[in-house]
């Protein structure tokens, strides 16, 4: 993989958490916090970088993850190019290596990636110029990185301890990149367990969570957890015949306001979004007072703020 740190070991590229260790993790979690005003306002504005590019390319769909390093970049002052992949020249043939060559030569000074083929980000890491930056927005089934910083802010801000919490992952786990960033946080961090409940359809392998306990049934997976996490079935990433009956699957592993009452009291619900109702998650439950999937969101922003900063005090110091 195309070496995240540079010679002094500042961040210049994030394209996955696995060569993260615990100082720098905290590093970036602490300066997301610093962005974030109290009462769950979003960060305010600062001016250090006007006038810098980034390029943001999603060459798969996505809501939050794009609109918020949007908006991250826009508090930092950055010029924003959002290229829409489907009206681009990409449809005439050309590589998304000439696609970046061509906004690199327009002056962007980083480049936030989504797509669907494993190894592109870092590929594409490996190409760029020395003062340009690529930031993984998810990549394949493979990684998240700045989801698994948000969410990992997110139980940090609620759980006193990380060290101290058992975090249950409930869903399609085989074909998610969030778990695998935020179970890479969250080992980082020395999390006290973390459990995995699939249908053995969506179990990964065991060469993958090496540290995590695996469950079949969701009860067992739940009881006095501190932090529960639902997942989405990635259709996308699975032939049609693959996909379960939405109904059975909720009777089975729907997150429901029984079966969280199995956790801990103060146990927080989360779910990285988008949220497909009534298949891994309850209504009742997403909206209760136990739901902390908003405030996910919110820390999204100030978690691609610190990012982006961060590599910008590497290419600019
Ligand atoms: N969590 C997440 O990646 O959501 P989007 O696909 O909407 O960006």
């Amino acid at each position: 993989m195309q070496e995240q740190f540079d010679a002094e070991g500042r961040l210049r590229h994030l394209i996955s958490l696995e060569h993260f260790d615990d100082e720098r993790l905290t590093a970036l979690l602490d300066k997301a916090t610093g962005y974030l005003r109290p009462a769950g306002e979003l960060p305010a504005h600062e001016s250090r970088f006007a006038g810098r590019t980034v390029a943001n390319l999603f060459f798969e769909p996505s809501t939050r993850t794009r609109a918020s390093f949007e908006l991250a970049a826009k508090r930092l002052g950055l010029h924003v190019l959002n290229l829409d992949v489907r009206m681009s020249s990409r449809s005439k043939g050309e590589s998304i290596l000439d696609t970046v060559y061509t906004l690199e030569a327009m002056g962007s000074d980083i480049f936030v990636l989504r797509d669907s083929e494993p190894g592109v980000p870092a590929f594409i890491a490996s190409h760029v110029e020395p003062h340009v930056s690529v930031l993984s927005a998810g990549e394949a089934d493979v990684s998240h990185p700045t989801q698994g910083l948000l969410d990992t802010l997110t139980i940090r801000q609620h759980k006193q301890d990380i060290a101290n919490c058992v975090v249950t992952l409930i869903g399609d786990i085989s074909h998610s990149r969030v778990a695998r960033s935020v179970c890479q946080a969250l080992a980082i961090l020395g999390a006290r367990q973390v459990r995995l409940v699939a249908p053995p359809a969506f179990m990964p392998g065991e060469d993958a969570y090496p540290h995590a306990e695996r469950f079949s049934e969701i009860e067992p997976a739940l009881r006095d957890a501190d932090v529960v996490m639902a997942l989405r079935i990635q259709r996308e990433r699975m032939s049609q015949a693959s996909i379960p009956d939405t109904g059975e699957y909720f009777k089975q592993y729907g997150l429901t306001a029984e079966r969280l009452a199995l956790a801990r009291p103060d146990a927080i619900v989360m779910h990285p979004g988008p949220m497909n109702r009534g298949v891994e998650i309850a209504s009742e439950v997403a909206d209760g007072p136990q739901s902390v999937i908003r405030r996910q969101v919110c820390n999204g922003v100030a978690v691609r703020m610190a990012v982006m900063a961060t590599v910008l005090e590497t290419l600019h110091p």
